[in-house]
């Protein structure tokens, strides 16, 4: 029997030819484990309005971790057109899975390394590395919002909060409403996760990323649990940066900036500055780790017109693959994977298009395991 089993959720689109890439570096690698195909995507939500069939959770229950590879989602009703005629006007929702398996299996912690290899031509500066910590399963991602706008949310909003007065003459209809909602619990987990980091991997400084000079609550409430955690780290520096302020500085000086922790919202949008900082959504890997189980993906999105062409920059799939390999405790396994993707890169004879070249996906592959 192997070690490990893997759920293996290729999802759409390129998620199939990065998937492919990654199974070509970890069969190279010679990792003890058995990877076992979940449904999981456009298909299953066309065809059974669900994109994350029960069977699938089943096989994670199963599994020491997943790795995934991209979804596609479309707006609302985009995703109701597309369904089977069966299945329309009967009131289904469309979901995003990778935010359901963030929040139904509490993958609390989304770890985004964002490290620019060198010679990658597509850096924007050498020397980049700065490792963000999003929150994964709060914030504006709750759900919780309402449109038109409940008479009964309305009135419970008045009762207590006297701002609310000044839409008194707006309609119902005319108002939307999305609650962020952020517990002390999470703030202190994702802060604790950003500080042990810093800790473990010799980082100076974390900086705390939010608004609280207006979002007072919310964001006051992260600033404020990440000064009390803080206190357990002596030698490391606590920054604090508002988020308009912080992509700003990121821009102008990013090798200042070491390990960025944040809510879920400005997460989302803070690495994808950063990924492109290191050379874009191919190279922009990342973790949703929980207590028990964890999955990894790469942050690309499932990019249709490039999908089956075997055309794309696999890389953000193998420093997933990498950012697995160290959850499982396979740290000499990953350790020689990262220095197998640097080599390749830094050599700059196997490149795929974004990074100014004419490699496929599994060449690219090819090229880093024939390094390791
Ligand atoms: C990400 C993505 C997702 C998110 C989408 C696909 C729901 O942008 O992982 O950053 O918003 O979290
Ligand atoms: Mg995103």
């Amino acid at each position: 029997m192997a070690k490990y089993k893997i759920a293996w959720l290729p999802g759409d689109g390129v998620g199939n030819d990065v998937m492919e890439a990654a199974k070509i570096v970890l069969d190279k690698i010679n990792l003890d484990a058995e990877y076992i195909h979940g449904d999981i995507g456009w298909e299953f939500w066309r065809s059974e309005a669900n994109p994350l069939p029960d069977r699938t959770k089943d096989l994670l229950g199963k599994t020491d971790c997943a790795l995934f590879g991209a979804i596609t989602s479309l707006p609302k009703e985009e995703c109701e057109k597309a369904l089977i005629p069966e299945l329309q006007g009967k009131g289904k929702i469309y979901a995003s899975p990778i935010v359901r398996l963030r929040q139904e299996l509490n993958l609390r912690t989304n770890l985004r390394p964002c490290r620019a290899y060198a010679g990658n031509p597509l850096n924007y500066k050498e020397g980049i590395d700065i490792t963000v910590f999003r929150e994964n399963t709060e914030d504006l991602y709750v759900g919780v919002e309402f449109h038109p706008l409940p008479d009964a949310v309305r009135k419970v909003l008045n009762e207590n909060h006297k701002k609310m007065a000044r839409f008194d003459d707006t309609p119902g209809e005319d108002i939307a409403v999305s609650l962020r909602i952020n517990t002390r619990k999470a703030c202190r987990n994702i802060i604790t996760d950003a500080f042990e980091y810093a800790k473990k991997n010799g980082r100076k400084s974390v900086t705390v990323v939010e608004k609280p000079n207006v979002v007072r609550e919310t964001s006051g409430l992260m600033v404020r649990t990440a000064r009390e955690v803080a206190k357990n780290y002596p030698d490391i520096e606590l920054w604090e940066t508002n988020i308009d302020a912080m992509v700003m500085w990121l821009v102008k000086n990013p090798l200042d900036y070491d390990v960025l922790v944040t809510s879920n919202m400005f997460g989302d949008i803070v690495s994808d500055l950063c990924a492109q900082l290191v050379g874009g959504l191919g190279f922009a890997a990342s973790g949703n780790i929980g207590d028990n189980y964890a999955v990894f993906e790469p942050t690309h999105g499932s990019a249709p017109k490039y999908a089956g062409m075997n055309k794309v920059n696999p890389t953000a799939m193998l420093i997933s693959s990498m950012l697995m390999l160290e959850y499982l405790g396979e740290n000499e396994k990953a350790a020689a994977l990262n220095g197998a993707i640097g080599a390749v890169i830094k050599e700059g004879k196997v490149r795929t298009y974004d990074m100014g070249g004419s490699n496929s996906t599994t060449e690219l592959a090819q090229a880093v395991a024939d390094k390791l």
